[in-house]
């Protein structure tokens, strides 16, 4: 048994009903005891002290104890290539991406690729991530390898394509079926980690390659499904052209089952008011990846309006579209995407976005990203005075959230003081 004392902000509800702040319980010394991985007890550092004396006891001092941030989208194939120089998506794809990903057959890159991923991603605070692999079944192997290893609850799939990539990209329809099948046997309900039905997008799958991904999803409603949808007007354009007889983008994955509660629609910038209304209607959620949004030059996602339909919704970092690996920069730039689309959001939707609210998205809700007895004990201690241009704003502070938003706004790794990922402190 382990108590971790420090603050401690607990989610009690959404924050995007009523008034932010009030979504949350802040507790300035608090704490949190851990027993066999799991949140046994959330209170009252000196009350918590005082009922588990045999309890050992880690003090983080000032730093906010936090769930561990969910990613709900990355490619980890693309860590090497994060921060590439000047094409909008489709080049970026071919000039970038999928090179990189063509070296994913070979087990041991994949497996260097996969831990230098987790090392930068931990170091980030990031206890989940929901990660595309390559077309190679040894770069989901060595993906879920690295996060078992460290004890994580992860989720990731094969990325499917059998068009429009490089020859040594494809699969087929046959091929990307049974892969994905023998990975997700391999691999679905292993310790922590979860199988995910992956075809990239529209364009780089044939209609007989979303139908037996479509059919795998309906042997397997039990698992998630993610793809792309609705990021830049070329690729709308593109989709436009590939299926003539769809309505719109997302009429292309509802037409072969792909769209329903457990799909993750990433991006989802340039949505229609039929597409908006049906995605809320069937209650698939979408992923809001806005360093990636703005590096690749996408558009503005409408957090506001989307949240005010109802929609569930997850953050996350995109990684290598996107530019950085934190999710303190993607809450930044999530909170910039909203200004420059009339909305400010509140530091605390910001970081509930960030964990409760990205758990949500994954239907992972009853189990992390909440400091609550019972969910798994995925944990950070978030240092709020990490560097010297955050510690003298954060100084003058009068809330918990005046406090917590320059570290939103300026922090990185250097703000994450500790990582636990399921009890056990892998940082
Ligand atoms: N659309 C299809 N594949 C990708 C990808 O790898 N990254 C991004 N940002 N968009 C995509
Ligand atoms: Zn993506």
């Amino acid at each position: 048994m382990e108590l971790l004392l420090g603050q401690v902000l607990q989610f009690n509800d959404t924050p995007f009903q009523g008034r932010p702040e009030d979504a949350a319980t802040h507790i300035q010394r608090g704490a949190v005891l851990v027993k066999d991985g799991v949140i046994a007890d959330v209170g009252e550092a000196d009350a918590l002290r005082a009922q588990h004396p045999d309890a050992s006891v880690t003090d983080m001092g000032d730093a906010l104890l936090s769930p561990g941030f969910v990613d709900t989208h990355v490619h980890y194939p693309q860590t090497a290539i994060i921060a590439s120089w000047g094409k909008r998506l489709i080049d970026w794809l071919n000039s970038y991406t999928f090179p990189e990903e063509s070296r994913f057959g070979d087990a041991s890159h994949a497996t260097q690729i996969a831990e230098t991923y987790f090392d930068l991603v931990t170091a980030a605070g990031t206890t989940t991530t929901v990660s595309y692999c390559t077309i190679h079944p040894e770069s989901v192997d060595a993906y879920f390898t690295a996060a078992q290893t460290r004890g994580l609850r992860v989720l990731g799939g094969k990325t499917c394509m059998d068009r429009n990539a490089p020859d040594n990209l494809q699969d087929t329809a046959q091929t990307a079926y049974d892969d994905s099948k023998a990975l997700l046997e391999r691999w679905h309900g292993q310790d922590r980690l979860s199988y995910v039905i992956t075809p990239r997008f529209a364009p780089t799958s044939t209609p007989e390659q979303l139908e037996a991904l479509g059919a795998l999803w309906a042997e397997r409603p039990d698992l998630l499904m993610q793809t792309h949808i609705s990021e830049q007007h070329e690729e709308i354009a593109w989709v436009a052209d590939l299926f003539p007889d769809a309505r719109d983008y997302l009429d292309v994955y509802e037409k072969f089952g792909l769209v329903r509660k457990g799909a993750l629609l990433g991006h989802a910038i340039h949505l229609t008011e039929r597409e908006r209304d049906r995605i809320r209607e069937l209650d698939a959620s979408l992923i809001h990846c806005p360093t990636s949004n703005t590096f690749i030059g996408s558009g503005l996602f409408d957090m506001q309006g989307l949240m005010a339909q109802g929609h569930r919704i997850g953050l996350a970092t995109d990684t290598g579209g996107g530019s950085s690996f934190s999710m303190l920069r993607t809450m930044a730039a999530a909170y910039e995407v909203g200004q420059l689309s009339g909305t400010a959001l509140h530091p605390a939707q910001l970081w509930w976005l960030a964990t409760a609210g990205s758990a949500a998205a994954i239907h992972l809700e009853d189990k992390i990203g909440r400091l609550t007895p019972g969910y798994e004990a995925d944990i950070i201690a978030v240092d709020l005075a990490s560097t010297p241009g955050i510690a003298q704003r954060a100084a003058r502070a009068e809330s918990i959230w005046e406090a917590v938003f320059p570290t939103i706004m300026m922090g990185d790794d250097r703000a994450i003081a500790a990582v636990w990922a399921g009890g056990k402190k892998i940082r």
